[in-house]
């Protein structure tokens, strides 16, 4: 009998060191992620040469994504159980993304919003790395044959195009490949209906992690009197009660699924426990729930930080596994293309 188990299928996700994370990326994102290892094998990597395609001070930069590992560590993604690591520290990824430069035409990231987005926030450096910005992420994608990818709206488009890029490719080499497609071509993952977390001030927005005003944001690191005097200040509206409608009553709708997320009490639940109060309780419950939750998080986030030399090793073993599998995929590429054999 052979012994070996059946390969599993990859899921990879990145996150670019910008802005702060909130509990928008914990509670809508990794919390979703902490299971996963169980059915896949799961690459999770901060995308920092995607994060200069914008200007970055460098001190800013490097402890930034000793903050977001350690946030990731801490909020449960176990690096036993998940490859963890930076993009830069696995060269096949600047590799792949030059040979997909090839393969992938500029009228197709003429059309990509994120791009005339950043052009329009960014017009005194519209520089190549960010028009080509989502071929690295078709790389990044390709690279670990990855089946599926938890992105959110704003990134579809860019999944889109990783297909679009995998078929293409997979059916120019087609023979020259024995007949098997070079990559695997990859579907977005739905999320299980998890906590969509809405901005505190702005609810009718998805809560961003480089939002300019502080206040619309619980960030991960906040301490508690800063998180409770968010939550108080949170917009709600006129009508008073406490009811799950996201559209009529974005702000209150909002704190229920916070509430929920975090206190582990489902939305019906909630609405009928208070009933006929203010939103003054809700807030505070909310806020109380919110600063319970995050109390394990940021407690283990201060030992991690205080142990560079070992949220090092995380990342280099992280690497060093992610490039086995990135590494098979740059040959085969190589191999395809007619490149002499290293
Ligand atoms: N572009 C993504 C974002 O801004 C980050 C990213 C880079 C990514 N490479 C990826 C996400 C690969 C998923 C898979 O959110």
């Amino acid at each position: 009998m052979n012994a070996t188990p059946p390969p599993r299928p990859v899921v990879l996700s990145g996150i670019q060191p910008s802005g702060r994370l909130t509990i928008g990326n914990y509670l809508g994102a990794i919390k979703n992620w902490l299971p996963l290892h169980a059915q896949y094998d799961c690459y999770y990597m901060l995308v920092d040469l995607h994060a200069i395609t914008v200007r970055q001070d460098p001190k800013v930069l490097r402890e930034r994504c000793y903050e977001f590992m350690a946030l990731y560590i801490a909020c449960g993604l176990d690096p036993a159980q998940n490859v963890l690591f930076v993009q830069s520290h696995v060269a096949a990824h600047a590799r792949l993304s030059w040979v997909l430069n090839c393969y992938t035409q500029m009228g197709e990231l003429n059309r990509m919003t994120q791009f005339k987005d950043k052009s329009a926030k960014h017009v005194d450096n519209i520089n190549a790395g960010l028009f080509d910005y989502p071929v690295l992420m078709v790389a990044d994608i390709l690279l670990y044959d990855t089946a599926q990818v938890p992105v959110g709206d704003d990134q579809k488009q860019h999944l889109e195009l990783t297909r679009d890029v995998a078929i293409r490719f997979n059916n120019i080499y087609l023979e020259q490949n024995g007949g098997q497609p070079v990559f695997r071509v990859p579907e977005p993952m739905i999320p299980p209906v998890g906590a969509r977390i809405m901005g505190l001030q702005e609810p009718t927005a998805k809560m961003s992690k480089s939002d300019d005003a502080e206040t619309n944001a619980v960030y991960l690191l906040d301490p508690p009197d800063v998180i409770a005097r968010k939550i108080k200040r949170a917009v709600t509206d006129m009508d008073g009660s406490i009811r799950y409608a996201p559209v009529e009553k974005p702000g209150v709708s909002n704190l229920l699924s916070i509430l929920s997320a975090t206190g582990g009490e489902s939305i019906a639940a909630l609405e009928a426990r208070f009933a006929g109060q203010g939103y003054g309780a809700l807030k505070g419950a909310t806020a109380e729930a919110v600063v319970e939750c995050l109390k394990p998080v940021q407690a283990r986030y201060n030992e991690l930080r205080e142990d560079r030399a070992g949220l090092q090793r995380v990342l280099k073993d992280g690497a060093e596994r992610a490039a086995l599998r990135a590494d098979a995929t740059l040959k085969r590429v190589h191999d395809v293309l007619g490149f002499i054999p290293q």
